[in-house]
Parts: structure tokens; C-alpha cells; sequence
């Protein structure tokens, strides 16, 4: 039988939509744009959610396209051979234009003539009704109409036959699902149960009427829509009587590299080999998308991580070698990148980021192993022992919160990696324990640098209190060779230096860098006494004294006054008196941003 390939499913989907008068619109971002309930795009509509609701499409009410997707809900079932974190969605919509009766014969069209599935392999659900919507009798006569026996019709409740839930406001409606046959060994029964699973579902059709109100109304919507999802990786794998998605023309090639990389054959650890062609797709996708997201610790930024982890933690069950995974992912821009140009315009991007990750987890992988066994060994002989002092003593086999989060944090483990790890070995993890943890340290993370804050003003060591004291010199200085339109806009101050960023655009030049070294060495020579009073903000204005973040400031504040050279709102502390500095020497000058310039100066050398 001849093969049908990605590229031939797409093809006659994009020619039968054509001729039934739709047009295509291209894939949206799978790092959806101005919808912040959602971490990736999961299905064609999502983007045309205000076309739904009856805003106008430029290009009509009949479009089409082939979306990709990611889903990672079922991330732990992904390994069989069927189950993906990245799916292509070959979608179809009317906006307010046909309904039911041209989408029923449509799909049926398209399954029968175009795919050519015998109808023997075919059965349909509907929808059967609830208190708030009726029976979708009239889809069931539509299939029965164009020849399906009422035998392959079921009638299934909303957890099946509603989109994309009862439970989620927006547009939504029943559907109707269509199943195929996957068993080639048998004959489909003539009866359809869609509780076997061997009936596969490829295509789905909604009918979206309604729209979910957040106070829990199904509200007719100013217009009937259709939107289809047909899942592109399944349907090209069962239409090929393959059992396995990954013996499809999309992995092949993955698959093959990969057991070129290990020397090992996909039938020996078709699971492993599964999981990093999956992972490492999705995290192409991600980092080459668009709206490429980065690794990080939230959002889809932490999906994405712990996909790469994964994939890495498994590649080393392979001996996949390392730098392997950019390999794959290039593999990966090569096959669909005609169809989506972005991942090769982000192709550098991919291989980084990849490698990034793999150099910095790889690192941390084995210790964490470790230290994971040690968790697991302590917990066996705590049993022991105290099994022994009783015999009826329980010790359960649960990771507690504090062990899964000392993995995360210290050896850079995905919770759910621990999980699994946990799982493989017959433990539970205290997930909720972790949250706290978790939490706890997000807490501490605040007070730290809010403690960082504090103690860079309460750092009284000698040498930063005087370079407070320099800062002041410096700021007036500036003024002075530069003009009042100088303003501070930051400073940071360690023991080392003082950082100071004011409000200047162009570079100073050394003529100027000279000038202000000189009034603050002057300064410092001078040997003046530094003045401390407290007013109130208004006084303190009145004064002359500079105060940079005014609203930061309460009632009463406190000035330091260098006569002749500074006045300043400041909380200190600061040197008793300039001769204490020394001397004084700018380091660096740079741009620090736009209309901000930064220097570097030290003290005291
Ligand atoms: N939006 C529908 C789905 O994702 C077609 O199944």
C-alpha cells in the first residue's frame, strides 16, 4: 500500500476546504498573543475566539488551516504510541455561515471519498442531552442520511460530546466525534462500543452555539459556527495501518538519528526513544516559535524546561551522547520548516538554548540522582529500624516536601520529574509539602533581597559609609561640570565601589571625568565636617537639598549637608567628616540606558 505522508494529508485537506469555498489562514503563534488565561495555543479556534463571538473575519465566514498545538496535560502518557505534547491540527471553521448539515456531509465527504475509509470503519458520537441542552437527534439523522448505520451512532454525555466543557465560560457547543477503526485484524463490530479502544477518535465537529456566561447561562450566540479538529499525527498513523504514530513519515527520520546517536534500536526502547522525539519537539516548537519562550522557573517557560529535562534525564537512560538534542531539534527545523519558517529564522536560538540547558542540567543530574537514591535509602532503613523496635510500625513510602524541594532547588529537578522518579520506584512525593516549601522559600527569596536592600543601607562598614559619603561629592560635582539637569537615577554600593547612574546623554569627556575628580578630591583635601539634621520633607525642599525619589520619602527626613559641595535627602549613613575618603578616582563611565549614564568610582586606594 503506498504510504500517506504529513504532507499528503495536508494537501487534500487544503484542496477539499478550497473547493467547498473556504480559505486558509496560517497557523497562529503556539505562544498565544493577548490571552493571558492560556500558557500555549491547544486548538485552531482559540485565535478566532472574536470570530466566534461575531466580529467580522477579513478573509469570511469559511476558513481553514493546519494549527500546531501543544497540550501537556497528558505529558505522563506521553511514551506510548500515541500520546504527544505537540500535535499539528487540521482545522476548518464557518462563522456564522453553514451548519450542521453541510459539516455532517462534509466531514463525511472528506472520511469516505477523499480518505477513502471504507464506512465499515467508521462510527459517530453525539451528543445525548441534559437538563440545559436537548438530544442532538438531528446530527444523528444527518450521519444516518448519508448512510451510516444507526448501530455506529452513540449518544454520549457532555464529558464527552460537549467543547471544550461545561465547566469553561466562552463559546462551546455539542459535538459529534468521529472514530475509526484501528484493529486491522479484525473486523469492526457492527455494533459501535466507545468504551473499546480500539475505536480511535480522529476528527471532531462543534457546533458552537452558545456562549457560557460566567454566571452560568448558555447563551445563544448571534451566530451558529462550525469548528472541526482533526489530529494530524493520528490520523496519518491509523490511516497507514501503522499501531505506532512514531512509524509515521514524521519521526521516521527522528527516530532513525536517534538510533544512529546510540547505537540502539527503537524496538529495544521504543519508550525512551519516544519520549525525547516528543519532548524535543515541542521544545522546538517553543524556542522556535514566534513569540520564542525561553527556559525559565514559571509559566510556559517552566513547561518547556521540564519537557527539556525530561528529555535529557531520559537520554541518559540510552546513552544518548550529549549535544544530541540540538542535533534532533535541527533534524526537526529541517522537516517543517516549509511550513513554518520561523523555526529556521530561530534556529540558532533552538541549538543555544538546548545545549544551554543540557550543559547546565546534565551538571546537576547526577548529583540529584544521588542524592534522590539517598532519599529512598533513608526512608527504607528508617522503616527498618523501626520495624524492628515494632513490628507493626508504618513507614510510608512518601518523599516529604522539604527532600523533593531540596531536588528542585539545589539540583535544578522538575517537581513532576521527582514524581516520576518516585513513581518508577514504588514512592509517593508530599506534593503539597513541596508547594509550602516552595512558598515558603518564594517568601524568603522577598525578605532576602528586600534584607539585600536593607543591608546595602545598613552595611555600615567604614568603607561603603564613605562611599555613600563620595556619591554625595560626586552628584555635586557632576552638577556643577555637567549642569542641574544632572539627577541621580540610581546608585549601588558595595565595598568595592561606588555605582552611580545619573541622568546624561552623550559620554563625558576626559576633560569633564578630570573636573569632577578634582572638585571631590578638593572636597576631601578640605577636610569638611559632614552635617546631619532632620526637618520635615517641605523644609528639607525649601533648603535647596536634592532628593531624588521624593514620593519615597515620609514626613519627617534627614539632610546631609557638605557645605559648599552637597546637600542631600539621605538615610545615611555616611563619614563624619570628607578627609576620612582619601581620595577619589573615577573607574568607568558607560550608558547605562537611554538618556542614563553609569560610572564607576573608587575611593581610598
Ligand atoms: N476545538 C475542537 C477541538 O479541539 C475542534 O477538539
Amino acid at each position: 500500500m503506498e504510504q500517506l505522508t504529513r504532507k499528503d494529508l495536508i494537501e487534500k485537506w487544503r484542496n477539499f476546504y478550497l473547493s467547498k469555498g473556504h480559505k486558509e489562514i496560517p497557523s497562529a503563534s503556539v505562544i498565544p498573543e493577548n490571552d493571558p488565561s492560556v500558557l500555549f495555543n491547544t486548538a485552531g479556534m482559540q485565535p478566532l475566539v472574536p470570530y466566534l463571538l461575531g466580529k467580522s473575519h477579513p478573509l469570511g465566514k469559511r476558513l481553514f488551516n493546519v494549527q500546531k498545538c501543544i497540550r501537556t496535560n497528558d505529558i505522563d502518557e506521553v511514551g506510548d504510541y500515541c500520546h504527544h505534547t505537540f500535535f499539528e491540527m487540521l482545522g476548518n471553521w464557518s462563522l456564522g455561515d453553514y451548519f450542521k448539515d453541510e459539516a455532517v456531509a462534509w466531514s463525511y465527504e472528506m472520511l469516505t471519498k477523499v480518505l477513502n475509509i471504507p464506512k465499515d470503519r467508521l462510527a459517530f458520537t453525539v451528543f445525548k442531552g441534559n437538563e440545559q441542552v436537548k438530544a442532538d437527534e438531528y446530527t444523528a439523522k444527518l450521519w444516518i442520511k448519508q448512510g451510516v448505520d444507526k448501530d455506529r451512532i452513540a449518544y454520549l454525555p457532555a464529558e464527552d460530546n460537549w467543547w471544550p466543557s461545561m465547566d469553561l465560560t466562552g463559546p462551546c457547543g455539542s459535538d459529534t466525534e468521529m472514530f475509526y477503526w484501528t484493529d486491522n485484524n479484525n473486523k469492526a463490530p457492527k455494533k459501535f462500543n466507545p468504551e473499546d479502544k480500539r475505536w480511535m477518535e480522529i476528527w471532531n465537529n462543534v457546533f458552537m452555539e452558545f456562549n457560557h456566561t460566567t454566571d452560568g447561562k448558555f447563551e445563544p450566540l448571534k451566530q451558529k459556527n462550525i469548528d472541526t479538529g482533526m489530529g494530524l499525527e493520528r490520523t496519518i498513523a491509523v490511516l497507514n495501518s501503522y499501531d505506532d504514530n512514531y512509524l509515521t513519515d514524521i519521526w521516521r527520520p527522528i527516530i532513525k538519528l536517534i538510533e544512529n546517536l546510540t547505537g540502539k534500536s527503537y524496538n529495544d526502547f521504543k519508550k525512551e526513544m519516544r519520549i525525547i522525539a516528543d519532548h524535543i519537539r515541542t521544545a522546538t516548537f517553543i524556542l522556535g516559535d514566534e513569540h520564542s519562550t525561553l527556559p525559565s522557573n514559571t509559566g510556559a517557560g517552566y513547561i518547556l524546561r521540564r519537557l527539556i529535562r525530561r528529555a535529557i534525564r531520559t537520554s541518559k537512560t540510552i546513552n544518548l551522547p550529549k549535544g544530541s538534542l540540538s542535533k534532533i531539534a535541527l533534524e526537526y527545523v529541517s522537516e517543517y520548516k516549509s511550513d513554518y519558517p520561523e523555526l529556521e529564522r530561530n534556529k540558532d536560538i533552538i541549538v543555544k538554548e538546548l545545549n544551554n540547558e543540557e550543559e547546565k542540567f546534565s551538571k546537576t543530574l547526577e548529583d540529584g540522582t544521588k542524592e534522590f537514591e539517598k532519599v529512598i535509602n533513608s526512608i527504607i532503613r528508617k522503616r527498618e529500624f523501626m520495624q524492628k523496635q515494632n513490628p507493626n510500625a508504618i513507614v510510608e513510602n512518601i518523599i516529604s516536601g522539604k527532600q523533593a524541594f531540596r531536588l528542585y532547588d539545589t539540583f535544578g529537578f522538575p517537581i513532576e520529574m521527582t514524581i516520576e522518579m518516585a513513581k518508577e520506584r514504588g514512592f509517593n512525593v508530599d506534593k503539597n509539602g513541596f508547594d509550602n516549601s516552595y512558598k515558603e522559600h518564594q517568601e524568603l527569596a522577598r525578605t532576602t533581597s528586600a534584607g539585600m536592600f536593607k543591608g546595602g543601607l545598613a552595611d555600615t562598614s567604614e568603607q561603603t559609609t564613605r562611599l555613600h559619603t563620595a556619591v554625595h561629592l560626586m552628584l555635586g560635582a557632576l552638577r556643577k561640570v555637567l549642569g542641574e539637569n544632572v539627577h541621580q537615577k540610581g546608585s549601588n554600593i558595595t565595598s568595592e565601589r561606588a555605582r552611580f547612574d545619573f541622568s546624561f546623554d552623550r559620554k563625558l569627556t576626559d576633560e569633564e571625568i578630570k573636573q569632577v575628580e578634582d572638585i571631590v578630591n578638593e572636597a576631601i583635601k578640605k577636610g569638611i565636617d559632614v552635617q546631619c539634621s532632620e526637618m520635615t520633607l517641605e523644609e528639607a525642599k525649601n533648603s535647596g537639598a536634592l532628593g531624588e525619589f521624593e514620593n519615597k520619602y515620609g514626613e519627617k527626613v534627614t539632610v546631609y549637608n557638605i557645605p559648599g559641595y552637597s546637600k542631600e535627602i539621605c538615610g545615611g549613613p555616611h563619614a563624619k567628616n570628607t578627609a576620612e575618603l582619601k581620595n577619589f578616582k573615577i573607574i568607568k563611565q558607560e550608558a547605562s540606558s537611554a538618556g542614563v549614564r553609569r560610572i564607576k568610582a573608587i575611593i581610598n586606594f
